[in-house]
């Protein structure tokens, strides 16, 4: 059987150019990887320019396209525009932004500080919408703009000990139906990812430790925790021509985990 990515054609993401925040690791870095494979240059950022420089020789030697690694703080908007700058210099344009950059850890609400909470709902949303309106120009330039933003599906529900996670996944959501209204007379697409448990990645390390792991296996009707490869074949189609007329929508990718009941007592975390 074909995996999720095979299913693509090797030209169908020709000509596009996409900045990827997170790019350097999880879930985003397969994105990356996936836009690589198929055609597009891609730059990647993060914080850490050693984590993006061994992303970019690794995506480099697997699709044969070298993606630009540059170091920048989503929290901060000069220096993600200085990431924008240095995308559109180096492949001559930038049509796709996927925000991907994310913090999260587990804590209770009640001992969480005001600076726990504000320093995720900086990097997740405001660190969207940072990116957003940094690539707005060159987005509306390009004559197709595709913005793709990765939230999640806590906020779906009440989830304990994500109180900051849950509030600023609802705000990128947000985010992506507004600017699919305001910026779709530009030319430019907007949609979301919601991605379940996917297996292998820093935020399920985190999440999900110990003997967390069956006990949301066990609550997904797919029976297992997702692939990163899944999360980007949904990535490759909402850039593609074959989602041309997909706009404001957040695609739920978790095995049927948001719509199982869940057990009494609330979600597995
Ligand atoms: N529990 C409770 N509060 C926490 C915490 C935890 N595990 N980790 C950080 N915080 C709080 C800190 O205490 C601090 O608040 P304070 O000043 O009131 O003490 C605040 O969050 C900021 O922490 P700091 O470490 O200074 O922020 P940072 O910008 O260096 O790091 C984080 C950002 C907090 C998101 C960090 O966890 C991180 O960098 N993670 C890596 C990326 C990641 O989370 N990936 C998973 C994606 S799902």
């Amino acid at each position: 059987m074909p995996g999720p990515l095979d299913v693509f054609r090797p030209d169908a993401l020709a000509g596009h150019v996409a900045l990827v925040t997170g790019g350097g690791t999880g879930i985003c870095r397969g994105i990356a990887a996936a836009y690589a494979r198929f055609g597009a240059d891609v730059c990647i950022v993060s914080r850490k320019q050693d984590v993006l420089d061994a992303t970019a020789k690794e995506i480099a030697a697997a699709t044969g396209r070298t993606p630009l690694g540059f170091a920048a703080d989503v929290r901060d908007p000069d220096a993600i525009g200085k990431a924008i700058a240095a995308t559109r210099t180096h492949f001559g344009k930038l049509d796709t932004i996927v925000n991907g950059a994310a913090g999260n850890f587990l804590s209770p609400a009640a001992a969480l500080s005001p600076n726990g909470f504000r320093t995720v709902i900086d990097i997740d949303l405001n660190g969207t919408f940072n990116t957003c309106r940094g690539a707005f120009e060159a987005l509306q330039q390009s004559g197709n703009g595709f913005i793709l933003n990765i939230s999640a599906t806590l906020h779906y529900h009440g989830t304990p000990l994500q109180i900051h996670a849950s509030a600023a996944k609802a705000g990128v959501d947000a985010v992506t139906k507004n600017l699919a209204v305001e910026w779709g007379r530009f030319g430019i697409r907007v949609c979301g990812i919601a991605p379940g448990p996917i297996g292998d990645t820093e935020g399920m390390r985190r999440l999900a430790p110990g003997d967390l792991g069956p006990k949301i296996t066990a609550q997904i009707p797919a029976g297992r925790f997702g692939a990163v490869d899944e999360i980007a074949a949904a990535a490759v189609y909402l850039r593609s021509a074959a989602a041309a007329y997909v706009t404001g929508h957040i695609l739920v990718v978790d095995g049927g985990h948001c719509v199982a009941t869940p057990p009494l007592g609330g979600s597995s975390l």
